[in-house]
C-alpha cells in the first residue's frame, strides 16, 4: 500500500490518497478543536491514542456485525479505510443529557434520557453544525431516504454494542456522534469512534472522561482518554 498525496486536512486529522482507489489513509494529529474549531490546541499523545481506541472500537463493532471503514492499522497514527463518499449528516444518540440538548431544552445535565434521543446535525462548520431533521435531509436530498433509515438503524445498533462495552468498564455512554458514508452503494460507518466524538463518565463518580475536559479546560484532556483506554484493555504503546 503506497501513501500519496493529501486529499483533505480537517480539523483532527489529514486524509490521504492511496494507490487503491478504493482505500485512504485516514493520520490523526495532535490537534484538538472544539466549539467547531473555536477552540484549539496540540495535545501531546493525542492523535496516537485517539486512532488506537478508534480501531479498538471499530474492531467490536464489525464483530457485531456492524459495516465499519477501518481496514488495518498502519502505524500509531494512520489507519488504511475503505474511501467512503461521506453523508453531510452526523447522527447523535443521548442516553444521558448534556452539552447542547441542556443548552436548547433547558434540561438538567445527567438525567437518563430513555429511550435514548436520536437527533441529525449538519455538518458545516460555518453554519456551526446546526440541528436538522429528517424532513430537511430529504428536502434537501443530503442523504437518500432509505440510507438515513439504514444510518438510524446502524447508529442504534451501535448504541446496543458500546453501552455495554463501556458499562463493562465501569463508564456511562453519555452520548456520541457518528458519521456515515457509501462505499459502493452501501452505508458504511466511518470517520472516528474516539473521545472527541462521544461523551463518557465513570459510572460512580461521573467523572468526566472525554472532550468535555478539553471544551470546559478541566486539564487532563488526553489522561482521561489513556483511562477510558486502560479501562476497557488496551494496551497503548
Ligand atoms: P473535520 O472535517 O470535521 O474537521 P477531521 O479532522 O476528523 O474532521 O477530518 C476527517 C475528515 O475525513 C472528515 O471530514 C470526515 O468526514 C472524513 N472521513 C472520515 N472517514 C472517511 C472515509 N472513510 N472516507 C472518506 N472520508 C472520510
Ligand atoms: P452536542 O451535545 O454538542 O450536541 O454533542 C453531542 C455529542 O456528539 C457529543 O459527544 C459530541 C459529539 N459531536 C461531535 O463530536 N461533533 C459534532 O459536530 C457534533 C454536532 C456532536
Ligand atoms: N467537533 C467539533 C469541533 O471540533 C465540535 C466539538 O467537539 O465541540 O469543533
Amino acid at each position: 500500500m503506497e501513501k500519496r498525496e493529501e486529499l483533505y486536512a480537517g480539523k483532527a486529522k489529514s486524509v490521504y490518497l492511496t494507490d487503491d482507489p478504493d482505500c485512504l489513509i485516514l493520520e490523526f494529529r495532535d490537534d484538538t478543536s472544539a466549539f467547531d474549531g473555536e477552540k484549539v490546541a496540540q495535545l501531546a499523545r493525542k492523535g496516537m491514542v485517539n486512532n488506537h481506541f478508534n480501531v479498538f472500537i471499530m474492531n467490536k463493532l464489525a464483530e457485531a456485525g456492524i459495516p465499519v471503514h477501518v481496514e488495518k492499522l498502519l502505524s500509531d497514527k494512520e489507519v488504511l479505510v475503505k474511501k467512503l463518499d461521506m453523508m453531510p449528516v452526523e447522527c447523535v444518540v443521548r442516553n444521558i443529557a448534556a452539552g447542547s440538548i441542556c443548552r436548547r431544552l433547558g434540561v438538567t445535565e445527567g438525567i437518563d434520557l430513555n429511550p435514548p434521543t436520536y437527533e441529525l446535525f449538519l455538518k458545516d462548520d460555518a453554519l456551526h453544525d446546526p440541528m436538522i431533521n429528517e424532513s430537511h435531509v430529504e428536502t434537501f436530498a443530503w442523504v437518500k431516504t432509505a440510507d438515513l433509515a439504514k444510518m438510524k438503524e446502524l447508529t442504534y445498533k451501535v448504541n446496543d454494542v458500546l453501552k455495554k462495552l463501556f458499562a463493562d468498564a465501569g463508564m456511562l455512554l453519555v452520548d456520541y456522534k457518528l458519521e456515515f458514508g457509501l462505499f459502493h452503494g452501501e452505508v458504511v460507518l466511518g470517520d472516528e469512534f474516539s473521545p472527541d466524538g462521544c461523551r463518557l463518565w465513570d459510572a460512580e463518580t461521573r467523572e468526566k472522561l472525554d472532550k468535555d475536559r478539553f471544551r470546559q479546560g478541566l486539564g487532563g484532556v488526553v489522561e482521561a482518554y489513556e483511562e477510558v483506554a486502560k479501562r476497557l484493555g488496551m494496551r497503548l504503546p
